[in-house]
């Protein structure tokens, strides 16, 4: 090969590569490119190896030659790959741009729990007769859910609720509180009569989830303790509650029940709000009336194991389930509905 022919040959591999570069569509694309001219076999390397075969006369003036285009093309195609991955990284942007000019999602407004809203409605009618919202904890100790509320070890009351006990280090027992009660202790403990407080909150109880059952549920606990505080009262309260929440018609009786920390007790039953006393009611099963809870006069026992003396003092006490009562106000006939938070159920309320 002569000077001349290599020379001409290095035309032809400019020429080649320079409409190559300006054909190659993607960075990948030029990066094959870039191999054929300039990698271990490429073309432009190959003409540079060829050199040897010169003289060194030829080698001064070729090399230098050689080394101009090799500079001349690594630059093209630096300038190449840079334009072409801007261009990528743009169409890319692109691809997955939101489109700020159009309207937002409509807003869906939050709102609250039906049990909540029940809860509120309670407490909002006993708050307007006097009672403040007390809360006490949902981990307690033996003494509060049972002992102070003449529950003694080994009663068989006991049994009417089963417990979840906690295992841990404590020494008293730990355990989920299984009723509201338990409030009732820790407000009168180291306070003095008059007391009137009401106590919605949570509660425990090993019992399996059905329509009707679930092991954690609600109930809204009521407390007055003064000077001769009668059942009289506890019926005016109760009554006012009912019609609170079912209308000016509702009545309440009691029926003769026992609960250890109460005495006498009762079952307390409203009106049924879905009939009025019609023999095919599915509600209260024809019988007019509906159990809303227990209630009765605060035992002896319990004034004093708090340091209240039950020669001076008097009170009454209620629990109520608010489940219960949220589902007869608003016709919910699964228990489970509540907790499921299903949006198309929570969206009703
Ligand atoms: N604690 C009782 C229960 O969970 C309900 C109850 C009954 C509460 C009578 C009271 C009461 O305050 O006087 O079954």
């Amino acid at each position: 090969m002569t000077p001349k022919d290599w020379q001409g040959k290095c035309s032809l591999v400019r020429e080649h590569f320079l409409s190559e570069a300006a054909k190659a569509a993607s960075a990948e694309a030029l990066e094959a490119v870039k191999v054929a001219c300039l990698g271990r076999k490429g073309e432009l390397t190959e003409l540079l190896k060829s050199l040897k075969d010169f003289s060194l006369e030829d080698k001064k003036t070729l090399g230098p030659l050689g080394n101009a285009l090799k500079q001349e093309l690594s630059a093209l195609f630096d300038a190449r790959e840079a334009a072409l991955k801007a261009s990528e990284l743009e169409a890319g942007l692109m691809a997955d741009a939101s489109d700020v000019t159009l309207p937002p999602y409509p807003f869906q407004r939050g709102r609250l729990h039906p049990l909540t809203l029940a809860t509120r409605r309670i407490a909002g009618i006993l708050e307007r007769l006097g009672f403040a919202w007390a809360d006490g904890p949902h981990v307690e100790t033996e003494r509060y859910n049972f002992d102070a509320l003449n529950i003694p070890q080994n009663h068989p009351a006991r049994a009417m609720q089963d417990t979840f006990y906690l295992n841990g280090p404590c020494r008293d027992k730990r355990l989920l509180r299984t009723h509201t009660s338990s409030v009732q202790i820790r407000y009168m403990e180291g306070r003095k009569p008059p007391l009137r407080i009401i106590s919605p909150g949570r509660v425990f109880r090993k019992d399996a989830l059905d329509a009707s059952h679930s092991p954690v549920f609600h109930q809204v606990e009521g407390l007055y303790v003064d000077k001769n505080v009668s059942m009289a009262d506890l019926k005016s309260t109760l009554t006012s509650l009912m019609r609170g929440l079912f209308g000016p018609k509702a009545r309440i009786r009691f029926r003769p029940s026992f609960f250890p920390f109460v005495e006498p007790g009762v079952e307390v039953d409203a009106t049924c709000s879905f009939c009025s006393g019609g023999a095919r009611c599915p509600v209260c099963k024809g019988t007019g009336w509906l159990e809303m809870g227990g209630a009765g006069m605060v035992h002896p026992n319990v004034l004093k194991a708090v340091d209240i003396d039950p020669e001076q003092w008097s009170g009454f006490a209620f629990g109520m389930g608010i489940e219960r009562l949220a589902m007869l106000d608003y016709g919910v006939n699964d228990i489970r509905a509540f907790y499921e938070n299903d949006v198309r159920v929570l969206r009703q309320f």
